[in-house]
């Protein structure tokens, strides 16, 4: 079997741990949706698994990963077309990730960056379960023999370590069996920086909540943290080239070509030449625009926890219908006697 012989597939996960915000939905969710309808089968899951290899308190838990789901169905992702589940009720992952565990070695999953960064200087105190995230990730992939796998920059070691492991699994076991899944990394273009600082990114962390526009955000609160959104004094430059030097201007110009659907030098083409009181309140009211119909609809959803509970039971039904076949060939490969 050669790698041709894989039928595309595409799988990504996110962890619920909350406050999902501009730069989840231009360089994730809106990437997802608007992928959806190139027929390629594509799974997307909320990665519980991984959100506690750090204490998480339970209620949160629970919330963070129904509002991920309704961000991604309100981003426009169909729980029809694309399958829309949380890692825990499929059992296959962690299943398969204990045979990865048995695959990986010490040394490959020492090297792993972010654990590292994770763990900070006290790792003797970090969970086991944290020092194993890249193989449960990798069992995450494999497990249905996903070839495409849209996720940051920040993932490429891991995606490194999952080809590694399907790498070792074939040649231990003499087998062509599982894919080489390849990142699709975010371009540069649906990098969303913070409005606080262009050279960061946008992210869940940062302490100041007008640096992020949270995708729960009202309309008032949306217009608002554009409007106070750090810049030069300069009016927009006529072309690209002329944002060199200048984050925050790039920033703005890419947040507004992201949500208009329009390439960066479009955006050049319209504002080149504008100043920031211009600018701003435009940006303000595509932003409103796009952004306020999916946090009301997100909030909508919410109401009904029981209808988000049963789409990711039903996803989860589909996903393991993919990965329970998959297993059970891996265990039979491995020589895992079943009946
Ligand atoms: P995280 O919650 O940071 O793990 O991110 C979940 C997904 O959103 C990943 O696919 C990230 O690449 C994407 N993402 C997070 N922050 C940003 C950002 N500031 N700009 C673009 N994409 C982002
Ligand atoms: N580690 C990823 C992150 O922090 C989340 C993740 C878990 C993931 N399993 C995955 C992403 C499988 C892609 C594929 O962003």
């Amino acid at each position: 079997m050669s790698q041709a012989q894989f039928t595309p597939r595409v799988f990504s996960g996110i962890q619920p741990s909350g406050d999902l915000h501009l730069g989840n939905y231009l360089g994730a969710l809106k990437r997802f949706a608007d992928a959806q309808d190139r027929g390629v089968q594509s799974l997307y899951c909320m990665v519980d698994l991984h959100a506690i290899t750090v204490w998480q308190d339970p209620a949160k838990l629970r919330h963070a990963t129904r509002e991920l789901t309704a961000g991604f169905i309100a981003s426009g992702l169909d729980p029809e077309k694309s399958i829309l589940f949380n890692q825990s009720q499929v059992p296959e992952h962690t299943q398969m990730a204990w045979i990865f565990n048995c695959v990986a070695r010490m040394g490959w999953m020492k090297r792993m960056t972010q654990f590292k960064d994770k763990a900070g200087k006290n790792a003797e105190n970090a969970s086991l379960g944290l020092f194993g995230y890249p193989a449960l990730m990798a069992a995450d992939i494999l497990v249905y023999h996903a070839t495409h796998v849209p996720v940051g920059e920040d993932q490429k070691q891991h995606l490194e370590l999952t080809r590694d492991i399907a790498a070792k699994f074939n040649h231990d076991y003499d087998v062509e069996f599982f894919p080489m899944a390849e990142p699709v990394i975010e371009g540069a273009g649906t990098r969303v920086m913070s409005l606080r600082d262009g050279t960061k990114k946008m992210s869940k962390s940062d302490p100041s909540d007008m640096s992020r526009i949270n995708m729960t955000d009202d309309a008032d609160t949306i217009s608002k943290k554009i409007r106070k959104a750090k810049t030069d004094p300069e009016p927009l430059p006529m072309d690209l080239d002329g944002l060199e030097g200048r984050p925050e201007a790039r920033n703005l110009v890419n947040i507004y070509a992201g949500l208009a659907g329009m390439s960066a030098e479009d955006v050049m083409r319209d504002m080149g030449g504008r100043t920031f009181s211009e600018f701003k309140p435009m940006l303000a009211d595509l932003a409103v625009d796009r952004m306020a119909p999916i946090s009301a609809e997100m909030g909508r959803l919410m109401q009904d926890t029981a209808e988000i509970d049963a789409i990711l039971g039903r996803g989860s039904e589909r996903a393991r219908e993919i990965a329970a076949p998959i297993l059970a060939k891996t265990y039979e490969i491995v020589g895992l006697v079943g009946s």
